[in-house]
């Protein structure tokens, strides 16, 4: 038998798991393996995982036995909740929940626990900049995280809590690439104003977590944060004109403008971006660069990222539900003001339909579905203080 350290990945099939479970199987010394976790083993990602020598389980993570079964004999789990498949802040409390019991039942002796900030610290319920949703949340998708951050520690459970960020590659997955308008020129559009957006490959999070791993106890008890770089959307523009070869421009819309889109997760969204760029210092302080490279080298910044992915991220078939994400052309058709090249004069003359319909989105557009999402703090090694 093995006297390797099994690590129970959690969304092993998916962005953040899936990076942990082949950074773990790459290092065939490194005293680990991974125990893959999904809800079918028989599935083509499933099977590409144990091609790598992974352990392949079953488990959901609805279903706390079979949690329990998933990290029996296990040295330590990665955990990870599912917003954007449920849309449910109540049930990634239950998720969190009853991983930590199922921890706490296996003797882990080291949980790292992906999470994001609750917004509400900075933000209180009763703050009017931006509105409160499903009653109880600021941004639903962070603020449960946040709050389930104390779920380990009340376990008893061994924990690191572990702030990620936005994804470069929701450019391919959902859809938030540059679009091209009707005069021609390509934009990319964020809610971000002139702020910093802590970004990162997904697949960075996974080997990040892998480091934390190895560091054996180092940051047990601790909350760290993690990033790629630090871009403001101006900056990611630059970077994919050069990219590219062609000149994209940045356009700043306004948090409100997204949060008005009608699509579900459109207010979580708008109440993100306009948390991470309000509180811009504190977001961005909460995950070092340098303390993201420490603990894996090879760490990608958004040009490193853009020169492995090339273009494809233009073609690729997105793979979030139409209705649930909402693309920059539909913020284009419906705001024209914040377009390139349209005065507000002619944006109000459209809006009035006076002019002509846009043109029917193309293919593109039709796969363009986007969201915008992000992870937490700096290395931070405790979480700051609110500030307004
Ligand atoms: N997009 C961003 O920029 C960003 C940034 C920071 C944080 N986040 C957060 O990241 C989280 C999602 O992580 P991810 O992107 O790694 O997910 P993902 O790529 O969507 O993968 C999720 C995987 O989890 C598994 N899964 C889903 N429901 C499950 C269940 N009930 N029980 C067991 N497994 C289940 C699925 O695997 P099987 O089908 O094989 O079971 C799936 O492959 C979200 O909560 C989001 O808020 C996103």
């Amino acid at each position: 038998m093995s006297d390797k350290k099994i690590i129970a990945v959690l969304g092993a099939t998916g962005a953040q798991g899936g990076g942990l479970v082949r950074a773990i199987q790459a290092d065939p010394n490194g005293g680990f393996i991974a125990r893959a976790v999904t809800r079918d083993v028989g599935s083509d990602k499933a099977k590409e995982l144990a091609a790598l020598g992974a352990e392949v389980v079953a488990a959901d993570v609805d279903d706390e036995e079979s949690l329990e079964r998933a990290f029996e004999g296990a040295y330590g789990a990665f955990c990870v909740t599912f917003f954007w498949a449920h849309l449910s802040p109540e049930k990634e409390l239950a998720q969190a929940a009853a991983m930590a019991r199922a921890a706490k039942a296996a003797g882990l002796r080291h949980v790292i626990w992906s999470t994001l900030e609750d917004t509400r610290r900075w933000v209180p319920l009763d703050d009017d900049r931006m509105p409160t949703l499903m009653e109880k949340y600021k941004v639903p998708h962070f603020d449960a995280k946040g709050e389930a951050n104390s779920y380990f520690g009340e376990q008893g459970v061994p924990t690191t809590i572990l702030h990620t960020s936005f994804y470069w590659d929701n450019l391919i997955h959902f859809g938030m690439e540059p679009q091209r308008g009707e005069d021609g020129r390509l934009a990319f559009s964020l809610p971000m104003g002139d702020a910093k957006l802590p970004g990162m490959a997904a697949e960075d999070i996974g080997r990040c977590a892998y480091g934390i791993f190895k560091a054996g106890d180092q940051y047990i008890g601790q909350t760290v944060g993690i990033a790629g770089g630090h871009p403001t959307g101006e900056e990611m523009a630059e970077s994919l004109s050069r990219s590219l070869g062609e000149e994209v421009a940045y356009i700043a819309v306004e948090p409100a403008v997204y949060r008005g889109l009608g699509f579900p997760g459109a207010e979580d969204l708008g109440n993100m971006f306009q948390f991470m760029r309000d509180f811009n210092d504190d977001h961005c302080g909460a995950r070092s660069v340098d303390f993201s490279r420490s603990l894996n080298p090879a760490l990608q910044s958004f040009d490193d990222w853009l020169a492995r992915t090339g273009t494809s991220y233009l073609d690729t078939e997105k793979n979030v539900p139409p209705w649930l994400l909402p693309d920059v052309a539909v913020i284009r058709r419906r705001f024209p003001a914040t377009w390139p090249g349209r005065s507000p004069r002619n944006a109000g003359d459209r809006r009035g339909g006076s002019l002509a319909r846009p043109a029917p989105p193309t293919d593109r557009h039709l796969h363009s579905r986007g969201r915008g999402c992000s992870g937490i703090p700096p290395c931070c090694r405790g979480e700051r203080l609110p500030t307004r």
